[in-house]
């Protein structure tokens, strides 16, 4: 059975003794090793709900466990270090140096000086900035995408197993979002970490996260699949949070993982593949660009995840009928590539 990293229980949140709950009645399962999204307007309690997760704020009622100990009865210090967290404006130390930044946790853990040089340089070289150029600088010297690198540095020091990120790359251009998102796609495989990743941004939610939590007025909505929110919205407030009528805005914003089935192993030698990661408009596109009966999904390593077959694609629900369906999305496909 799956473990969970993070569960929460009947967690309620009020800042005052007669203002009303900015976190109210949240029930959530975090399993271990997944990415989770969490979407809502603001002012809906997705950072309350963060720090109630980071003990920065007790919760007025209900309970939190991590990896199924109740946070109230672990000791604080100890607790947030097995928690990284990020927040949009980096939250570096601007006296202090990128190398300094990075060093806050191990220094704390009085970890020695090799040791705490050489994590420096490795999770520097990991979020690819390179340590020889980049050490000595001040957070001023660096742009945006430069800081939230570091911050996401600091925040893996000390090998936590999870990782809050409360909108971290919400004032970065798209260029610089899109590489900062497939890296932190990248990190969460490679090193398991279990993340909890705040946006406002519906394609950064559904490209990232394997569910979604979606939040308005401190409740719940829904919490699933980008597929199923996208689909099977649980009311009005997720139909337009997620908003789009339009068939081809769906397929762009979910990844082909939220179709692939199992290979039965009998696909054509030279069928078309994709990554996991790219979107089910890729997907389309393969389809309609070779005619194969199915598209093969790797993982990044180029092994084989399984398939999605054309019969399968054409059960998304929302589809027109078919050949109105292949020239529209076609020309969708088309206009997208030239746009
Ligand atoms: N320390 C506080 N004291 C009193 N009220 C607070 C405090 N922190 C947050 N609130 C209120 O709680 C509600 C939720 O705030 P929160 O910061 O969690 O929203 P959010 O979903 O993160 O919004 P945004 O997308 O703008 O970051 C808001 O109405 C806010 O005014
Ligand atoms: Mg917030």
């Amino acid at each position: 059975m799956a473990v969970n990293a993070i569960e929460l229980k009947n967690v309620s949140m009020r800042f005052g003794k007669d203002s009303k709950d900015v976190v109210k009645n949240v029930s959530i399962k975090i399993p271990e090793n997944s990415f989770v999204t969490v979407l809502g307007t603001s002012g809906s309690g997705k950072t309350t709900l963060i720090k109630l997760i980071n003990r920065l704020y007790e919760a007025t009622s209900g309970e939190i466990f991590f990896f199924g100990k109740n946070i109230r009865e672990l000791n604080v210090e100890n607790y947030r270090r097995q928690i990284g967290y990020v927040i949009q404006q980096s939250g570096l130390f601007p006296h202090m140096t990128v190398e300094q930044n990075v060093a806050v946790i191990p220094k704390m853990l009085k970890w020695d000086e090799k040791r705490t040089q050489s994590r420096v340089d490795e999770l520097l070289k990991l979020v690819r900035l390179p340590p020889a150029v980049f050490k000595n600088r001040f957070p001023s010297q660096l742009s945006g995408g430069q800081q939230q690198r570091v911050g996401i540095a600091r925040a893996l020091a000390a090998n936590p197993s999870v990782l809050l990120m409360d909108e971290p790359f919400g004032a970065l251009d798209a260029i610089t979002r899109q590489k900062l998102q497939a890296e932190i796609l990248e990190i969460q495989k490679r090193f398991r970490k279990t993340i909890l990743f705040v946006t406002h941004d519906v394609h950064e939610a559904f490209k990232l996260g394997e569910r979604t939590v979606i939040m308005k007025g401190g409740e719940i909505q829904q919490y699933d699949t980008p597929y199923n929110i996208l689909f099977h919205p649980a009311n009005e407030f997720v139909r337009r949070i997620v908003s789009s009528e339009n068939f081809v805005e769906k397929l762009r914003v979910l990844r082909a993982s939220s179709i692939v089935h199992p290979s039965d192993g009998i696909e054509a030698p030279d069928a078309p593949s994709v990554n996991a990661g790219d979107t089910l408009l890729d997907v389309l596109d393969q389809f309609l660009t070779t005619n194969a009966a199915a598209v093969l999904v790797t993982d990044k390593q180029g092994g084989l995840l399984g398939r999605i077959t054309w019969e399968q694609f054409r059960l998304i629900p929302g589809r027109p009928d078919s050949e109105i369906y292949r020239g529209a999305a076609l020309r969708a496909v088309k206009g997208v590539r030239q746009g």
